[in-house]
């Protein structure tokens, strides 16, 4: 897959080739990316152009047409004649951070090394390894690049090894920089809030900077470490579409520079506005790990070669592969306000509805009987829990239940046992006041006695009853990152060396606990991203639960992420966070188009509500095979005004298809659905149809089956289906093939 000719070198598989050139012996640039080349044989030769104010180096002071600010390059410095945005920047001892990075060698390897203390994709492959040298031999850097065959994912990453004899520090380390040869492109981001997470944000490319980010120690629900630029004529299944996602869950940069000669450069990795790492000599850092993702064949291309390449080549575990069971979470329920009892009793109604797993949140522990305190007192209340966690357990477990609980080990309260024993073990800043969120400190990560704390109680916790599942929440972000460990001139690292700590506790407790399966949260998706997945197979979506706002957010979040990655709930109408009222089916079919649950007072239900409740149940599981492990499609536009949206899931047993519109409107065309990527010769049959149900009206889904009907695939994609009308807002449809 890895060719060496030419002083070029050619990463190639069915999906993607990609062009890397040593220049003069000496610089390496960014000749090609995108569909499979058979050769490449430089038909679009960089062109020599003496471009006023792009400069010289000095041994080229006479070749003014070339110039590092022209040339398309892998690895770029700042202030070395390229004045574009660079990769990187390392300050010498003298005070300078420009450098000259050139070619020195490179290896081919089978495979892919592991990133150490990073999560990384992993499988198979072909990996070049190429050393740049800087000139004057203070340090050097090795770029990665992974292909694999099966994905049209190129991993990359940068390893700076501190090759001089005099400390270095690097103020800017990217994983990843790619220069276009012209702008014409869109940009997709995904931004949001708490609560509002992934909103999809597709705008042309203007000249200047624009960059997303985060400086919160975490991900982030305001940006996701996701961006692409897509040709304007990209549409959900055709057009070229570039995109990059940071395997990684800390801050992060992406910027996107459209420059003065019409191309464009994609830096994206560690957030340079908090971030350092001073290297002694012979020590080295490593970056993340970058997914860069090339799609000829629009966002459902880009969409369906993440959700391979991560669940293939991320995603680790017993549970990577398996559908997850069904839960209910007792958060919106009960809140702090729980017992022994009225958990029993949810587990009771649980059992009864056909439900597989029961969630005990927030509120077991300690003294915590709301958010003011206790986090870190990682022992159960036995007010609540006179049985304690393994009496509970058991209990749940009779009913033939499996039993999960949450936790937020990274945080502490003031009024705790932890923070009265170690006020100092929190993230703040000498002399100021720390600043709280939720009333909670930030424990510091990158200390080795908080994380061998955290460890212990978190091994204790997990084995003191049959625990089945664990929810991991972080519910606030950073601020004061300052570490009481670090000497000054170290403080920046504080940010990195706390998600290291954080990969490094995650790494051994889901390796010692190998049948938990694990959820991460951060108040919803704060933290969702491929970093997180590496060690957690699954992520809460969102705190939000409304059905119309999931439909965005799942629109969002699918746009990077697999579908069975995202969790979703059923929870009560009116609806907790934003008041709507929405029908049962809606919000039902909402939840089950990812890993699906419930998040309610399951025992309050009318019994019309409950039987209904079992009939999705039921339908999930036969389904849910298709939906977690299938092919999943947008069938209109991911986020189209807002009022519709129509997903699909295939595998070679089923075909499912969901529509969803939020408001009913008059005198509109009749919606027809275009089925995609069936087999034209085959018979697809339709065993299941669900029209939506209008608010108000009680009973089951009205209808579930009808006269059952074929078609070959060809009509289904080239004719469609077409919704039936209903005078509904909140209209949740749902149509199921058996293929032939
Ligand atoms: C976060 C989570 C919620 C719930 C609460 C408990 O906000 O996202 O689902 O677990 O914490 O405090």
């Amino acid at each position: 897959m890895i060719s060496f000719e030419n002083q070029r070198f050619h990463l190639r598989n069915k999906f993607f080739s990609y062009v890397i050139e040593i220049s003069r012996g000496k610089y390496l640039l960014h000749r090609y990316w995108g569909r499979t080349l058979k050769e490449f044989r430089d038909s679009a030769p960089l062109q020599k152009i003496d471009r006023g104010f792009s400069g010289q180096l000095a041994d080229f002071e006479n070749e003014r047409t070339f110039s590092l600010d022209v040339v398309p390059q892998e690895y770029p410095v700042q202030g070395h004649t390229d004045f574009r945005i660079p990769a990187y920047k390392v300050e010498l001892e003298n005070g300078t951070n420009i450098s000259e990075l050139n070619f020195s060698s490179y290896k081919i390897i089978d495979g892919k090394p592991a990133l150490k203390g990073l999560p990384a994709s992993f499988g198979g492959g072909q990996t070049l390894e190429i050393e740049l040298v800087d000139a004057c031999k203070n340090f050097t850097v090795y770029l990665s690049y992974t292909i694999f065959e099966d994905s049209q994912v190129l991993a990359r990453s940068a390893k700076f090894v501190n090759s001089g004899n005099k400390k270095i520090k690097i103020q800017n380390a990217a994983s990843a920089a790619i220069d276009f040869a012209d702008n014409n492109f869109d940009i997709i981001n995904l931004y949001g809030g708490h609560a509002a997470e992934r909103t999809i944000q597709r705008h042309k490319v203007q000249r200047g900077i624009f960059e997303i980010s985060s400086t919160r120690g975490a991900s982030s629900h305001q940006q996701s470490p996701f961006i692409a630029l897509a040709r304007p004529d990209a549409t959900e299944f055709t057009g070229e579409v570039y995109a990059a996602g940071l395997i990684y869950s800390g801050s992060f940069s992406a910027k996107v520079e459209a420059e003065q000669f019409g191309t464009t450069r994609l830096v994206i990795g560690l957030n340079p506005d908090v971030f350092s790492w001073t290297l002694e000599p012979n020590e080295e850092f490593q970056t993340p790990e970058v997914a860069l993702n090339f799609s000829a064949d629009g966002l459902n291309g880009m969409s369906q070669g993440y959700h391979q390449f991560y669940r293939e080549h991320l995603l680790r575990g017993k549970f990577k592969d398996k559908v997850r069971p069904i839960l209910v979470n007792n958060w919106e329920a009960t809140y702090f306000d729980f017992n022994e009892e009225k958990i029993i009793s949810l587990a009771d109604c649980a059992k009864d509805l056909g439900l597989e797993l029961l969630v005990l949140d927030d509120g077991w522990f300690g003294k915590r009987n709301d958010d003011n305190s206790s986090l870190g007192d990682w022992f159960v209340n036995t007010e609540k829990l006179p049985h304690g966690l393994k009496g509970l357990a058991d209990e749940v477990h009779k009913r033939g239940l499996k039993f999960g609980i949450w936790v937020e080990p990274e945080m502490t309260n003031v009024e705790s046992e932890l923070y009265r024993a170690h006020p100092d073990w929190i993230l703040h800043v000498p002399n100021y006041k720390p600043s709280y969120g939720r009333h909670q400190l930030i424990l510091d990560l990158s200390r080795a006695d908080v994380r061998e704390y955290i460890l212990d109680a978190m091994r204790k916790v997990f084995s003191s009853a049959p625990i089945d599942y664990v929810k991991w929440d972080m519910n606030r972000h950073m601020t004061e990152s300052f570490s009481a460990k670090l000497p000054a001139d170290r403080q920046l690292e504080t940010q990195h060396r706390y998600m290291l700590g954080l990969y490094e506790i995650m790494e051994k407790l889901t390796a010692e606990f190998p049948d938990i399966l694990f959820e991460s949260c951060s108040g919803g998706g704060g933290r969702f991203d491929a970093g997180i997945l590496y060690y957690m197979p699954q992520t809460w979506t969102s705190d939000n639960t409304d059905a119309v706002c999931r439909l965005s957010i799942q629109a969002g979040t699918g746009l990077a992420f697999p579908i069975i990655s995202q969790g979703a709930h059923v929870s009560v109408t009116p609806n907790h966070q934003v008041g709507r009222v929405t029908p049962l089916q809606m919000r039902t079919l909402v939840a089950m188009a990812v890993t699906f649950g419930y998040e309610l007072d399951i025992t309050k239900m009318s019994d019309v509500d409950k039987s209904e409740v079992k009939t999705y149940v039921e339908l999930y599981k036969e389904l849910r095979p298709t939906i977690q492990l299938g092919k999943f499609t947008r069938l209109l536009t991911a986020d189209k005004d807002g009022n519709e949206y129509a997903w699909q899931f295939a595998d070679d047993k089923k075909v499912i298809v969901m529509y969803f519109k939020v408001l009913s409107k008059p005198a509109e065309p009749v919606r027809i659905l275009k089925l995609a990527g069936l087999d034209a010769d085959k018979l697809y049959t339709m065993k299941k149809y669900l029209p939506p149900k209008k608010l108000g009206v009680d009973g089951g889904p009205q209808k579930i089956s009808f006269d059952e009907k074929s078609f070959y695939g060809d009509e289904l994609m080239y004719s469609g289906i077409a919704v039936e009308k209903i005078e509904t807002d909140f209209a949740a449809y749902m149509w199921v093939f058996e293929v032939e």
